[in-house]
């Protein structure tokens, strides 16, 4: 092997992953590769803007753990989250489109019958959310699982929080006419993570850090694509300058605000309420 030069390294060390046992990640490896060399020549990377790259992604390790993952949000605000969740959900016209998982999905979320309250005893506009699953011909999906999580009033998720309960999270499971109704609270548009690796290099920005008000769902029916994705609220603040490019035309739904009276499960209320009203249509599976 010929001995380094600044010349001829980028070729070495795309050579030295030739060596890699599988395909598919010598094909990713050597790719980095090339990208960080040509991406080092381009900006003349100074030592020290080496070891301080260096450093702070080795605080941002330090900061990961299995309530919070800080690459990920890393991922999240450099477009990386969306642009992979783009190519891998290219999905047929019709079906709901997909967005950003984010970090505060918790597994294991408490099942609950349609038409429960998954914001019992919690302050905040009362808010129904409305709907029916349905294929891609419009026919309702029996048995799907509609996993469901949020922010409180105050923008904060239960992992934020160091809720012991579950908080603001549940599954509900359609019936045959693939229907379903749920009671909650809305969420406001809130900051993403801000006290962190993430929050320290946005604070060297003028980027906005927030996220505009949404609800989170993840989809499940057998026999259909897994659906993760958010309803987001029409007109809401911050729509036009998501943080982390979540949003799409067909996800923002309207939050109806309703007078006091009759609501979606049939009881009455003394107050008004808000109702979104939103159908969703997953594509067959693969
Ligand atoms: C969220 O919506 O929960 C979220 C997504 C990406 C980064 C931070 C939060
Ligand atoms: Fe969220």
């Amino acid at each position: 092997m010929p001995y380094a030069t600044e010349e001829n390294l980028t070729e070495l060390a795309l050579k030295q992953w030739e060596a890699c046992h599988s395909p598919r990640l010598r094909e990713i490896m050597q790719s980095l590769v090339k990208h960080v060399h040509g991406f080092v020549r381009e900006v003349d990377l100074t030592q020290q803007e080496w070891l301080a790259a260096m450093d702070w992604l080795a605080k941002t390790g330090k900061l990961c753990s299995e309530k919070r993952h800080e690459f990920i949000l890393f991922s999240d605000v450099l477009g990386v989250s969306m642009l992979v969740d783009a190519i891998n959900h290219r999905l047929p016209s019709g079906a709901t489109p997909s967005t950003v998982m984010g970090p505060f999905h918790i597994e294991g979320s408490p099942e609950m019958p349609m038409g429960a309250n998954m914001a019992e005893g919690l302050g905040g506009e009362t808010c129904f959310l409305v709907g029916t699953v349905r294929d891609l011909a419009g026919k309702p999906i029996a048995g799907a699982k509609l996993d469901i999580w949020q922010a409180d009033a105050d923008g904060m998720y239960e992992s934020q929080l160091g809720s012991e309960e579950p908080l603001l999270r549940a599954i509900f499971e359609t019936g045959t006419d693939g229907k379903y109704v749920i009671r909650t609270i809305a969420p406001p548009g809130y900051s993403i993570p801000m006290d962190g690796t993430v929050g320290d290099l946005l604070r060297k920005t003028d980027i906005s850090h927030f996220r505009p008000a949404h609800i989170h769902f993840l989809i499940q029916a057998p026999g259909y694509e897994t659906l993760i994705t958010h309803l987001f609220k029409k007109d809401g603040k911050y729509i036009d300058c998501d943080v982390v490019f979540g949003v799409k035309d067909k996800l923002i739904a309207e939050f109806k605000k309703m007078p006091a009276g009759k609501t979606p499960t049939g009881e009455i209320s003394e107050t008004p309420f808000l109702v979104v009203n939103y159908d969703f249509a997953l594509s067959p599976a693969k």
